[in-house]
């Protein structure tokens, strides 16, 4: 009998296959097992345990504070989940920027201790070195251009990147840098949507774009912001492909209303 068990999920080579064979990528963030699991019967191609599990599942005002212990902590229950597709973690603010053997050493913990497939850094050339010695030791990188939520106290906001020509080339550079040091895909966030698709024809790894037109190799959004889950935000990229919080609003409603009045649980719903 073998000791392998079969992973079922998508690999990175099959990823960067899809791009070479002109079929659209799509990703989708994912922080906890039961919405997972629906995302992942749905046939979504990568799972991202995103950062921005600081605000939709803490409420924090920022990605930053979020903990490396804590990404781990929701990416086993989404690793549980996933049959079909590809598990990338976000690495956290702090875990990747102080040397490139905290940075090796917190990858490898991600993938030992979740079991997902690869994980994901903001950031360009500034970045490689640690990027580099990642993919030596055995973990897929997927980097992350752009609008890179980790740095809004440095860029003041979460505005559009890379309207100016010299940022616009410098993203290239980086998008280069990315590419060369070994990433499998790079994310490309709130840029212009001729940028994105420069950037999209220059690197052989796809681009997943959110915010960046359709020219990219793949898409991404925060899960809950395309179930309409979170009401106040609809920034121009985003589209809600549902009305969730108004159903949850109103079966929670139903659900006061009928224990009040004494209607549930009902003769058939009692033992
Ligand atoms: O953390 C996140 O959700 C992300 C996506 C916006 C790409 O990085």
């Amino acid at each position: 009998m073998s000791v392998h068990t079969q992973n079922t999920r998508l690999t990175t080579t099959k990823i960067r296959q899809m791009k070479q064979q002109g079929e659209k990528i799509t990703m989708l963030t994912s922080y906890d097992y039961t919405l997972a699991r629906l995302v992942d019967e749905a046939g979504i191609d990568m799972l991202l345990v995103g950062d921005s599990a600081s605000n939709i599942v803490c409420g924090n005002q920022y990605t930053l504070p979020i903990t490396l212990d804590e990404m781990i902590f929701l990416s086993k229950g989404v690793v549980r989940a996933a049959q079909h597709a590809l598990v990338v973690v976000d690495m956290p603010f702090g875990s990747y920027q102080v040397t490139d053997d905290q940075a090796v050493a917190n990858a490898i913990r991600i993938l030992k201790e979740s079991g997902a497939d690869a994980v994901k850094l903001e950031g360009g050339q500034e970045i490689v070195p640690a990027i580099r010695r990642m993919i030596v030791a055995g973990v897929p990188v997927c980097g992350h251009l752009g609008l890179t939520p980790q740095s809004v106290n440095q860029f003041g906001g979460y505005g559009l990147r890379a309207k100016e020509e010299a940022e616009a080339d410098k993203l290239l550079a980086d998008a280069r840098a990315l590419e060369d040091a070994g990433c499998f895909c790079i994310v490309l966030e709130k840029i212009p949507a001729a940028l994105a698709e420069r950037v999209t024809k220059a690197v052989s790894c796809p681009t997943i774009g959110i915010g960046a037109g359709n020219a990219t190799d793949g898409q991404v959004l925060v899960l809950h912001d395309m179930l309409g889950l979170n009401r106040g935000f609809k920034p121009k990229f985003l589209r809600h492909f549902a009305q969730l919080a108004d159903d949850v609003n109103n079966a929670v409603s139903e659900y006061i209303s009928t224990v009040k009045d004494g209607s549930f649980p009902s003769a058939e719903e009692s033992y």
